[in-house]
C-alpha cells in the first residue's frame, strides 16, 4: 500500500513536471496564437462592435480603441520601467530618486492617462445616452417586446396610421435616425445589435428607449444579451438596413393584409387552432401571443434568429418547437398529419 502511494506520487510529480516544461516550452507561441485568434474574430462579420455600420457602434469602436491605447500606454511603461530595473541599473536607486519614481510612474502618470480617458468618455456620453422621447422625437419609432423567446416588433411611422406588427426581425432605413421603444412582458432580456450601437436591457414593467442612426446598409444579427431562461441562446433577429425608398416600399407591404393564396393551408392553419395564438391580418387568425404571422414568408430567418425560413424549417418547428427551442411557450403539433404539417408549412411560407 506504502509503496503504491509513493509510486503515485513520484508518478504524478513527474508527469506535473513534465506538463510545465511542455506548457513553458510552448506558452508563448500558443498564447499569440489563441490572442491573435480571438482578437481576429471579433473583428467584422454581422455581429461585431468593431466593425461599426452605425453612427453610435461607431464612436463605441472608437471609444474602444482609445482605452486600448491609453491601456497600452501604461502596460509599456510599466514594462519599460520593469526592464530597465532588472536589467541595466545597476545599484539600487537613492531614496530621493525612489521616491521621486514612484510619485511620478506610480501616481501622476497613470492618473493624467485615466483622467484623459474618463475626460474623453464623458464627452461621448452625451450623444450615446437614450434619447427618452415623448412624444416621438424622429418620423420613425419600433417598438420591440422581449419575450419567451422571441422578439415582437411594432413599427409606428409618422406619415402612418396605426402601429404595423412584425416578429423576429427590424427592418431600418439608411442614414435616418430612429427610435427604439424597449420593453419585456416576462423577464429582464436585452437588445443589442453590436454593428449598430450600444446594448439596452428590456425589463418588465419599464420602457427603456434607444436612438440609432444606421450608416451602412446590409444585414445584420441582434442576440439577447441577458440570460432570460432555457432558450437565452436561442433567441435572435435579424437586423436589415435597406436605402429609404426600398424601406418605404417594404413598410407600405408590410401594412397590408396578408395576400389570399390558394390551396387549403389557411384552413388548417385555423381549424388546428393556431390563430388563438398567431394573428395573420386579413385572416380569421387573430391571435396575439405567438409572434404576428401576417408577412411571415418574407422574414430573412425563422424562429427568432435560428432558423433558415424555408417551408421545411417551418415544417419541423410546428412539429417540434419543444426540440428546436426548449421552454418556448409554442405547444408542439407531431400529432399532426404529415399532409397538414405540409399544407400549413407552404401556406405560411407564402406569407410575402
Ligand atoms: Cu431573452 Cu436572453
Amino acid at each position: 500500500m506504502q509503496g503504491t502511494l509513493r509510486q503515485r506520487v513520484v508518478f504524478l510529480s513527474r508527469f506535473s513536471q513534465f506538463v510545465r516544461k511542455q506548457a513553458l516550452a510552448r506558452a508563448p507561441l500558443r498564447g499569440a496564437a489563441i490572442a491573435s485568434l480571438m482578437v481576429m474574430s471579433g473583428c467584422a462579420g454581422v455581429q461585431s462592435a468593431l466593425d461599426p455600420s452605425g453612427a453610435e457602434a461607431k464612436q463605441i469602436a472608437t471609444l474602444f480603441w482609445v482605452m486600448v491605447a491609453g491601456g497600452a500606454a501604461i502596460w509599456l511603461a510599466v514594462i519599460g520601467t520593469l526592464l530597465y530595473a532588472a536589467r541595466w541599473k545597476g545599484e539600487p536607486h537613492s531614496a530621493q530618486v525612489a521616491g521621486q519614481l514612484i510619485v511620478w510612474g506610480g501616481a501622476v502618470f497613470p492618473a493624467i492617462i485615466l483622467v484623459a480617458l474618463l475626460g474623453y468618455a464623458l464627452w461621448l456620453m452625451p450623444s450615446l445616452r437614450p434619447q427618452s422621447a415623448k412624444p416621438p422625437v424622429w418620423p420613425l419609432r419600433i417598438e420591440v417586446t422581449g419575450e419567451q423567446f422571441w422578439w415582437r416588433v411594432s413599427y409606428r411611422a409618422e406619415n402612418r396610421l396605426g402601429p404595423i406588427a412584425s416578429a423576429n426581425e427590424i427592418r431600418l432605413p439608411l442614414g435616418q435616425r430612429v427610435e427604439f421603444v424597449l420593453k419585456s412582458s416576462d423577464v429582464i432580456h436585452s437588445f443589442w445589435i453590436p454593428s449598430l450601437g450600444g446594448k439596452m436591457d428590456m425589463i418588465p414593467g419599464r420602457t427603456n428607449h434607444l436612438s440609432l442612426l444606421a450608416t451602412k446598409a446590409g444585414m445584420f444579427r441582434g442576440p439577447c444579451t441577458e440570460f432570460c431562461g432555457t432558450s437565452h441562446a436561442l433567441m435572435a433577429f435579424s437586423a436589415v438596413v435597406m436605402e429609404p425608398a426600398a424601406f418605404d416600399a417594404w413598410l407600405e407591404a408590410q401594412s397590408q393584409p396578408a395576400e389570399e393564396l390558394t390551396g387549403d393551408g389557411r384552413l388548417r392553419f385555423v381549424s388546428n387552432g393556431c390563430g388563438s395564438c398567431h394573428t395573420v391580418r386579413g385572416t380569421e387568425a387573430t391571435g396575439t401571443l405567438g409572434p404576428d404571422l401576417t408577412h411571415l414568408g418574407s422574414r430573412e430567418t425563422l424562429a427568432a434568429g435560428i432558423l433558415p425560413n424555408t417551408e421545411e424549417a417551418i415544417r419541423r418547428f410546428i412539429a417540434e418547437p419543444d426540440i428546436i427551442k426548449p421552454g418556448s411557450k409554442m405547444p408542439s403539433f407531431r400529432m399532426l398529419p404529415e399532409d397538414d404539417l405540409q399544407a400549413i408549412a407552404s401556406y405560411l411560407k407564402g406569407l410575402k
